[in-house]
């Protein structure tokens, strides 16, 4: 009989600790402890790859190589992110929210590779076969060469994988209902998901086919797993979106055979995901040009320029301690910002409530975004309206000067693509062009924070 034992097992980091604690040790989470039942050899290999001591093959580092073969799905925005198809034997990760339409993604991903010649396997373990085929039937897609499986555990699904010629990408949906036989722990659970990923990303190793693996993520990191497996597979992508709009991002946050900068933009319709070529459009679509308080933001997202509108409110307090909500940016470099307008441009404006948003639902990361924020905020102080036709980026350093910012023509091209005729940013380096836009640098953000505010009737800030 195998030897058992009981482990506890942090379900948020996947850390072990010898008897059951109420916070984790290792992540500081508070009660994430699950114990698990698992057999001796939890997360070993099969026996016979360690049993035996047989030596492998050393190689020189110099040598012949193929370059990774890709499978290539079609869909140019899912080819974007993962750096020009998925790569043959890589195990990616795609997580994202439940809802948020990572099996109609896929579905869709491995109907076009099939239009393609591609042999594909998608495997749900969360739906019935009709389920998944009443989707592809009301997306279009029903007559697609596409085998489907409906199946949880590792084992079955990893003999029915071994028949017939090897596949050329496998979708596992997902990753959290599968269980092997080699543990003994609820699916879901850290170890199942583990043992099972690990499974299957030797799985690609050897037969050489893509595996998609499918994580939920909850905000709160309630749901076990997709963090643990990050480290074991090739990519992963996060498919990232908000209930309330329907545009949905593919971004890349690792990636061994490619970059992880890239993003993939796409609109959840009544027939699927469609394809957005032209993000910045969909972003800028129901600006209000004449409102104080808006700025458009030329930013990057990859290599890629994106514009979005960022709106600001500032509002007289009525509390002591004034309000601060941010949308879409960070708040901590809101603070900064703010700090930086007070001390250095002698700009009053912390007595008051403050609410930014970035408009659309999009996440800026950015350090370029500051110099929109500031204008916004100056352009909603004041009651003046920013031009309807200016961009701005640029990043505000602490002692209140204006840096440039990388990629500054990729930005002022698409800004002056969509209409925009200036810009408004830091001084721009030797080879930047300025594409046909007016462009205004600074060096230093109090003479533009003195320019917006001289255009509107400064408004008494609350004391
Ligand atoms: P789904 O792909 O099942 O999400 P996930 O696999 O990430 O959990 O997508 C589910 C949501 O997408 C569901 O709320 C309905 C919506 N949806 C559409 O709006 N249009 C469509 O054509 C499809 C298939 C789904
Ligand atoms: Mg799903």
């Amino acid at each position: 009989m195998a030897k058992t034992k009981t482990s506890y097992v942090c379900q948020a980091c996947g850390a072990v600790s010898p008897r059951w604690v109420g916070r984790c040790e290792a992540c500081g989470e508070w009660n994430t402890i699950v114990e698990e039942i698992v057999d001796s050899g939890v997360g070993a290999g099969p026996k016979s790859a360690t049993a035996g001591g047989r030596p492998t093959q050393l190689v020189p580092l110099a040598g012949e190589t193929e370059s990774a073969a890709r499978v290539v799905s079609g869909m140019a925005e899912l080819d974007r992110v993962t750096g020009g198809g998925f790569v043959k034997g890589s195990a990616v990760l795609m997580a994202g929210d439940p809802g948020i339409g990572k099996s109609t993604l896929l579905l869709q991903a491995v109907a076009a590779m099939a239009d393609l010649g591609k042999r594909v396997i998608y495997v749900t373990g969360e739906e019935a076969v009709g389920q998944v085929r009443l989707r592809a039937q009301r997306l279009g897609l029903g007559d697609r060469d596409v085998s489907l499986a409906s199946e949880t555990n590792v084992e079955i699904i990893l003999a029915t994988l071994q028949q017939g010629p090897a596949p050329d990408l496998v979708i596992i949906d997902s990753i959290q209902t599968l269980w092997t036989d080699r543990v003994d722990s609820a699916p879901g659970t850290v170890t199942q998901v583990r043992t099972s990923a690990q499974a299957l990303t030797r799985f690609a190793k050897k037969s050489g086919a893509a595996v998609v693996l499918v994580g939920h993520v909850t905000k709160d990191g309630q749901i076990a797993g997709p963090r643990v497996v990050e480290h074991m597979v090739d990519a992963v992508l996060y498919f990232e979106g908000d209930a309330s709009h329907t545009f949905r991002i593919l971004r890349g946050v690792k990636n061994r055979y490619g970059a992880t900068d890239e993003i993939g933009v796409f609109e959840m319709t009544t027939l699927g995901l469609k394809e957005v070529s032209n993000p910045s459009a969909m972003f800028l679509d129901q600006r209000d040009k004449d409102a104080a308080g808006s700025a458009v933001f030329a930013g990057m997202e990859g290599t890629r320029p994106v514009l979005c509108e960022i709106q600001a409110l500032v509002a007289p307090s009525p509390l002591g301690t004034p309000r601060r909500a941010v949308v879409g940016w960070d708040s901590s470099r809101l603070s900064m910002v703010l700090a930086v307008l007070e001390t250095r441009c002698g700009v009053r404006i912390g007595a008051n409530d403050i609410y930014l948003n970035v408009a659309g639902g999009l996440k800026i990361n950015e350090p370029a975004a500051d110099l929109a924020v500031a204008a916004a905020l100056i352009s909603s102080l004041t009651g003046a309206p920013l031009p309807p036709d200016a961009v701005y980026f640029g990043e505000i350093s602490l002692a209140g000067g204006v840096r440039p910012v990388v990629h500054a023509s990729l930005r002022l091209r698409e800004a002056q693509k969509l209409g925009f005729r200036s810009a408004v940013t830091g001084r721009l380096g030797a080879g930047d062009k300025s594409n046909g836009l007016e462009v205004s640098e600074y060096t230093d953000l109090a003479t533009l924070i003195g320019q917006i505010a001289a255009k509107g009737k400064p408004r008494k800030a609350a004391e």
